[in-house]
């Protein structure tokens, strides 16, 4: 598969999330003015949607982390490594780009070694 559009970028606010349904589903995270993230949808721990919870842009200058609405575990944006229990597995990175105004994910393009979460 290769990069597919899944949203234009002025429909995610920064700090925001979006989910896009491909083959998985995938939370997009809206990081900067011109950068987007993109994580499987769905918490290793119980299998709750990711987008529901809140983002953390980490002022300290990395790339942000989600927090599972449900039981509060994090997931380091760039990396999908839990930073807080109750998940202790990681969750799958995508490869996701900014181009010509669109969002753009490949999700075929895995950044990480993460088991893909039952869902
Ligand atoms: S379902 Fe996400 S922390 Fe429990």
């Amino acid at each position: 598969m290769a990069f597919v559009k899944v949203a234009s970028l002025d429909e995610i606010q920064v700090g925001a999330t979006r989910l896009a349904e491909l083959a998985e589903p995938v939370c997009l995270v809206r990081t900067d003015a011109h950068t987007v993230k993109a994580v499987h949808d769905t918490c290793s721990h119980q299998q709750y949607s990711l987008c529901e919870g809140w983002i953390d842009l980490d002022s300290s200058g990395g790339g942000g982390s989600v927090e599972c609405s449900l039981h509060g575990s994090t997931f380091d944006l760039d990396t999908g490594h839990p930073d807080a229990l109750p998940a202790v597995k990681p969750i799958p990175v995508y490869a996701c780009k900014v181009d010509d105004g669109a969002v753009w994910v490949d999700i075929d393009q895995q950044l990480n070694d993460a088991p893909v979460p039952r869902h």
